[in-house]
């Protein structure tokens, strides 16, 4: 795709207004053009030793859809009672839980789906393992939210759908070799979308030892 008027949006702006966007309107298609643009920026990302161990899956198939949008309301319905709770003490915990739920009740309608995977094995041990497998797949998933929100496309990380590995594997007909790990689901949005809410840079810094916070105000 060689429009040069897409993904001109400055970082800058780009990274501070990225968030997660469920609302989307479900007769709105995307260019496959669109999204494998947006999987070749998720390929410049970095991975461990340069593997590149990385398959993505675009899913389109209202059944794919159908069997994933299951796997998602199965494990919501199983945590929905415990964020619930939450919610009731946290305002800005229950928002979380109402788009999340409208992601859920919305799941099939997306128009846009990627699943991102890592290929080869995810063993349990030395704990740093953990941090190459998936350090070397959610890169990718960051760029692909990054490029999504320079076009004004909407987009969320999900896990829920992939809750099981297994299932997963079976409902995308994946090898044992090769994990889902992240759940992109995609869309032109509907309505307006106010800034995110995030903690002070402040809060969550600190110099030399944890908790010695001098840039808390
Ligand atoms: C590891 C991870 C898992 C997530 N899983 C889900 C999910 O299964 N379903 C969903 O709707 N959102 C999911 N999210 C999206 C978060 O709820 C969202 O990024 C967060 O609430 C911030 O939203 P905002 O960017 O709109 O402020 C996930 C995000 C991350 C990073």
């Amino acid at each position: 795709m060689e429009d040069s008027s897409l993904f001109q949006m400055p970082l800058a702006e780009v990274m501070s207004t990225q968030r997660a966007i469920r609302k989307v309107d479900p007769d709105r298609p995307i260019d496959d053009a669109i999204l494998l643009k947006l999987i070749e920026f998720g390929t410049r990302a970095p991975s461990s030793m340069n593997k590149q161990s990385w398959e993505f899956i675009i899913v389109k198939d209202p059944t794919v859809k159908a069997k994933l949008g299951s796997q998602n309301r199965f494990m919501w319905n199983r945590v929905k009672g415990i964020m619930t709770r939450k919610a009731e003490k946290d305002p800005q915990f229950a928002k979380v839980n109402s788009a999340t739920q409208w992601g859920v009740d919305h799941f099939e309608n997306y128009p846009g789906m990627i699943v991102a995977c890592f290929q080869g094995p995810r063993l349990a041990y030395p704990p740093v393992v953990g941090a190459s497998v998936y350090g070397s797949i959610l890169p990718s998933v960051q760029n692909i939210l990054l490029a999504a929100r320079s076009i004004d496309l909407g987009a969320t990380f999900t896990t829920m759908p992939l809750w099981s590995n297994w299932r997963a594997r079976r409902i995308l007909g994946l090898p044992w070799s090769i994990t889902p790990c992240v759940l992109i689901t995609l869309g032109w949005p509907q309505g307006k979308y106010g800034p995110t809410s995030r903690k002070p840079v402040g809060e969550v810094t600190s110099l030399d030892q944890y908790g010695n916070r001098p840039w808390k105000t």
